[in-house]
């Protein structure tokens, strides 16, 4: 079945890390998607710094709301709703965002809704194909999480399972960190890997359950190949090596859960699903089992305004609101658990 859309344009925000991010879309069609990234100043100390995190979304997000709206050439007074992600994230970052959409909504007499970021990474598929029901077993792998959530239609999902230590997108981060690749470290990763097409390395891949991920023992392994090979270290091997750790499990859980679930599809979304090596992956064990794949585009798989505005459209034309007392959470709690 497909999806109800909000018969107005939608202005969607993201401020939930270190993107600020606006989008304008009318229905599932994404009109313009802006972001404004923070990476630069974050490298400088290697990892996120939510302070600087929550000074510089003030500072950007105006400018980046202007240039969604004239990217979509859509103004303010068209606008027939607004989404923006109002949880899980970083307190100070999540509130800039939700407090400019309230004040939006509030002057402009429309609605708000405060979407779940991972509800965003979930339905950003629909980019791709927006009739898309949803019945799969969807990945989520980012900076912040990875779960295995079988999704049945728009809000009705449960957990499968997830990683017990740390996120996909942190392995890639904390790993290139170690081998001095640089940050993000999953692009940096997947950069230096590229040609590599064997390694002589092998790096061990948790024994855990069969929807769990666990990354922790990861580092370590990667810390002790850096020390026992020093200036010997060979680094595109070595990169190709911790994709590999990390893709491999990624896809097969992904796909045995698909099909232990005997859902018709598999969704990978978020950050990590940006890696060309898991992408591949997914793919060529999806076409083993004659399962559909949805992967987001590119541009939608890090985080993005376009995903939450989505969902929001959605929840929007479904007639659910936010009311003013609704605030910003650190609850990772996904709302088809309801
Ligand atoms: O979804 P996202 O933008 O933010 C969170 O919600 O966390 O994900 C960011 C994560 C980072 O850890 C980054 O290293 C990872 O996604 N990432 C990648 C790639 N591009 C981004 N990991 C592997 N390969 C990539 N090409
Ligand atoms: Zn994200």
């Amino acid at each position: 079945m497909s999806h109800r859309w909000f018969p107005k344009p939608v202005l969607a925000i993201e401020s939930s890390c270190d993107e600020t991010a606006a989008a304008v879309l009318d229905g599932p069609h994404i009109l313009s998607n802006c972001i404004a990234s923070q990476i630069d100043v974050h490298r400088k100390w290697g990892g996120v710094v939510p302070e600087a995190a929550a000074r510089m979304h003030v500072e950007a997000i105006i400018p980046i709301i202007l240039e969604a709206l004239d990217e979509a050439s859509v103004s303010l007074g068209e606008i027939g709703g607004i989404a923006v992600t109002n949880r899980p994230g970083l307190i100070g970052s999540l509130s800039v965002g939700t407090a400019a959409a309230k004040s939006l909504a509030h002057a402009l007499n429309i609605p708000w809704i405060g979407i779940h970021h991972l509800e965003g990474h979930i339905w950003s598929v629909l980019a791709g194909d927006p009739d898309f029901s949803g019945d799969a077993v969807t990945l989520i792998a980012s900076g912040g999480h990875t779960e295995l959530v079988r999704v049945k239609s728009f809000g009705d999902c449960q957990i499968l399972g997830e990683t017990r230590d740390d996120a996909a997108g942190e392995a890639f981060d904390k790993c290139s960190r170690i081998l001095g690749l640089g940050f993000p470290g999953g692009i940096a990763i997947q950069k230096a890997a590229t040609g590599a097409a064997r390694s002589r390395y092998s790096l061990p891949q948790a024994k855990v359950g069969p929807c769990e991920f666990s990354f922790s023992g990861l580092k370590t392994a990667v810390s002790l190949l850096a020390e026992r090979e020093g200036a010997n270290l060979v680094p595109s091997e070595a990169a190709a090596a911790v994709q590999d750790a990390i893709a491999v499990p990624l896809a097969e859980k992904t796909i045995a859960a698909a099909q232990a679930a005997e859902a018709s599809a598999v969704c990978v979304v978020g950050g990590v699903s940006a890696n060309l090596r898991l992408r591949e992956l997914i793919q060529a064990e999806a076409d083993r089992f004659g399962l559909h794949v949805l992967l987001p585009p590119l541009s939608l798989c890090t985080d993005n305004a376009a995903m939450i505005g989505l969902a929001g459209s959605i929840r929007l034309a479904k007639g659910q609101f936010s009311l003013d007392e609704e605030d910003v959470s650190s609850s990772a709690d996904l709302p088809g658990l309801e």
